[in-house]
């Protein structure tokens, strides 16, 4: 730690988006993230926010640069709000500067509040001088996003809903690491003109909650398609995995148009992209790729990589569709500004075992 001026840390942690095969849609406490439900998602390879925070008590206010900008208004709170949890934990009062980037479009549908509140929660905590586990840091990006708590952990990922008041037992794991299935492929159509998102996702699921007649039946589906969904992953069962994502896909589709103002997140093409995935299943007489959207105008499809080639094709050919990523599942956050000092850290240890 620094002295009682100046530098009190930095830390820079790099994490990735991720896509949720069960939904996190409303939360039973909105000022801790809670949710109703348990969700579960895949950490997305090739994709990262990358942030760094450096605590500094020369500064006079928090600094927030988010891709190249200085963030203000609401963006610029909910980072605040983040330090301020950390400067809490720490018992810090120092300002932070945050810069903080990401190598995909941001609020394009493509998650950037899970990987950038993953990767903040990670390195402000880390500035801080804080050193908590994997799950207390799931806790902490939980707060800034709730898919941030997700963003912790790489591959395949069940965010538990828990049942306490405070949130002690409401965060995410790993199910199966980022190795678990390799022919598994997430075909990305990235929508042409998608739309920016005109209402924040944690305010539109609230309105869910109060006005979708679906909402409470929902609740109940669930259990059962998570479970589903959990063995199909472990298994490596396409043929169940892929009519479980679609089913649970339409039934989050379905609670966001019944909410009162109804909440569209997708455009002709995007709706024209799952039709397409139903052709190709029916061409294919098996579920062959499953289509899956979070609130935006994207749409993810799984297939495997033996079909990656054909799935692709006809995606492209839809007018609508500006291009596709093939995207694999990826690791979760890290630490990226002290690659040398596990290993000192290592070798430290090998000699005082000598
Ligand atoms: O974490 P939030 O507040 O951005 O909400 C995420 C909502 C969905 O992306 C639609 C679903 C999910 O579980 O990621």
């Amino acid at each position: 730690m620094g002295g009682a001026q100046g530098v009190v840390g930095t830390a820079t942690y790099e994490a990735p988006p991720n896509i949720a095969l069960v939904k996190y849609w409303g939360a039973r406490d909105a000022a801790l993230v809670l949710p109703y439900n348990s969700s579960v998602s895949v950490s997305l390879a090739g994709m990262r926010s990358r942030t760094r925070v450096r605590f500094d008590t020369a500064l006079r206010e928090d600094r927030v640069a988010l891709d190249g900008s200085p963030a203000v208004g609401g963006p610029r709170a909910s980072v605040v709000a983040m330090l301020d949890l950390v400067r809490a934990e720490a018992g810090l009062t120092a300002r932070a500067e945050v810069v903080s980037a990401n190598n995909f479009p941001t609020a394009s549908g493509l998650a950037s509040s899970a990987s950038g509140f993953a990767a903040l929660a990670g390195a402000a905590s880390a500035a801080a001088g804080l050193r908590l586990t994997a799950r207390a840091l799931s806790r902490l990006a939980r707060r800034g996003s709730g898919s941030a708590s997700r963003s912790i952990f790489g591959g395949f990922v069940l965010w538990r809903a828990g049942a306490r008041p405070d949130g002690s037992d409401c965060y995410a794991r790993p199910l199966r690491d980022e190795g678990h299935w390799p022919a598994l492929r997430d075909v990305v159509a990235l929508i042409a003109d998608a739309p920016r998102k005109s209402v924040r996702s944690a305010a539109a699921m609230q309105a869910s909650v109060r006005t979708s007649p679906g909402y409470a039946r929902r609740l109940e589906e669930l259990p059962a398609r998570l479970g589903a969904i959990v063995r199909a992953i472990e298994r490596r069962d396409a043929s169940r995995l892929f009519p479980a994502v679609m089913e649970e896909c339409d039934s989050f589709r379905g609670v966001c148009e019944t909410t009162t103002p109804p909440l569209d997140y997708l455009t002709a093409a995007s709706r024209a992209v799952l039709a397409e995935v139903r052709a190709i299943n029916r061409d294919a007489g098996e579920p062959i790729a499953a289509y899956t959207h979070d609130a935006g105008a994207h749409v993810h499809v799984f297939t495997l990589a033996r079909h990656r080639a054909e799935v692709r094709r006809r995606l492209r050919a839809l007018p609508g569709v500006r291009a596709t990523l093939v995207v694999r599942p990826g690791p979760g956050a890290r630490r990226v500004d002290r690659p040398a000092a596990s290993v000192r850290r290592a070798a430290g240890a090998r000699r005082r075992a000598r």
